[in-house]
């Protein structure tokens, strides 16, 4: 699928949609039980039949896009399975195994690993504690790790180590962005063969999560990176998930809708209002399986 986009002001922008795998997890059992980020409060109700409603519209809008959804069965006492993100990291065939910092969260590692192994995938058995693709991002070539609050820094040379691949460390110091996937939306598809060459795969981030080092990696590394304001951030506007033109995001962020929009992407709004009383988003119910 290719889309040409009007020019805009001064250079013409033309945007690929790519053909994505991904895993995802009805929330049968999602409700907010037990305390593990600042979004989440088991006092206040969850409406778990509005949860898989919203959670549908953004498989719908996968499958719309051509994308193909593989299904993990949600586990009964494991509420939030639906963030498949945290689920593992995958590149070509090959699964990093979670092993998640909380109790809460445990089984949820193993249970996603047999789905791996089910599924024709090799699975690396993770020593470290990581949180798979809530924390490890790849962009082009190279892994963006985050660290602070869930996966640690032994992990992140663990995934090098696993994948063969450069991994670059950040530090997440704001706890309501605890997760880099929170943080930062990986905007186009990898570089190399995928993408036909020279162009250079582009983030969108929020400065205000990261430590200082850490921004002024991300300023060298990414010139030309989408800089999302604090209120979008703070409705999880960068949980999103794009396919290299089509880039689904929260409704409530329309400052970051405005600069996708400038640059030739097309920004879908799809609402997990639901879902973030867990304290997850768009990116957190979508993990890439990589082949
Ligand atoms: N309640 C979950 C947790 O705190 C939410 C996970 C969100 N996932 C993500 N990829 N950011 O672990």
């Amino acid at each position: 699928m290719t889309h040409n986009i009007a020019p805009a002001a001064e250079s013409a922008t033309t945007r690929t949609a790519h053909r994505r795998r991904y895993l995802m997890c009805r929330p049968e059992h999602f409700t907010v039980s037990y305390t593990i980020n600042p979004w989440m409060e088991p006092a206040n109700p969850t409406d778990t039949a509005k949860a898989v409603r919203q959670w549908e519209a953004l498989y719908d809008a996968y499958l719309g896009f051509g994308h193909e959804v593989h299904l993990i069965d949600p586990i009964e006492g494991l509420p939030d399975m639906v963030y498949t993100a945290n689920g593992g990291f995958v590149i070509d065939g090959t699964a990093y195994g979670a092993k998640f910092r909380f109790a809460e969260r445990g089984p949820e590692g193993p249970a996603f690993m047999d789905w791996f192994r089910d599924n024709g995938f090799t699975v690396a058995d993770p020593v470290e504690v990581n949180e798979g693709e809530g924390d490890f991002l790849l962009v082009g070539d190279v892994i963006l790790a985050g660290t602070g609050f869930r996966s640690t820094g032994d992990s992140h040379r663990e995934v090098g180590e696993v994948f063969g691949k450069e991994v670059v460390s950040l530090t997440l110091v704001d706890p309501r962005f605890y997760h880099l996937d929170t943080a930062i939306a990986v905007l186009d598809p990898v570089q190399g063969v995928e993408n036909g060459g020279p162009e250079k795969a582009n983030i969108a981030y929020l400065p205000h999560a990261f430590d200082e080092r850490s921004r002024s990696i991300l300023a060298e590394r990414f010139p030309d990176a989408i800089l999302v304001s604090d209120d979008d951030g703070a409705v999880f506007g960068l949980n999103s998930s794009s396919d290299g033109y089509n880039v689904i995001i929260s409704p409530r962020a329309v400052g970051f809708e405005a600069q996708l929009r400038e640059r030739g992407y097309n920004p879908v709004m799809i609402d997990l209002s639901e879902l973030l009383l867990g304290g997850g988003g768009i990116k957190c119910c979508t993990l890439e399986l990589r082949r």
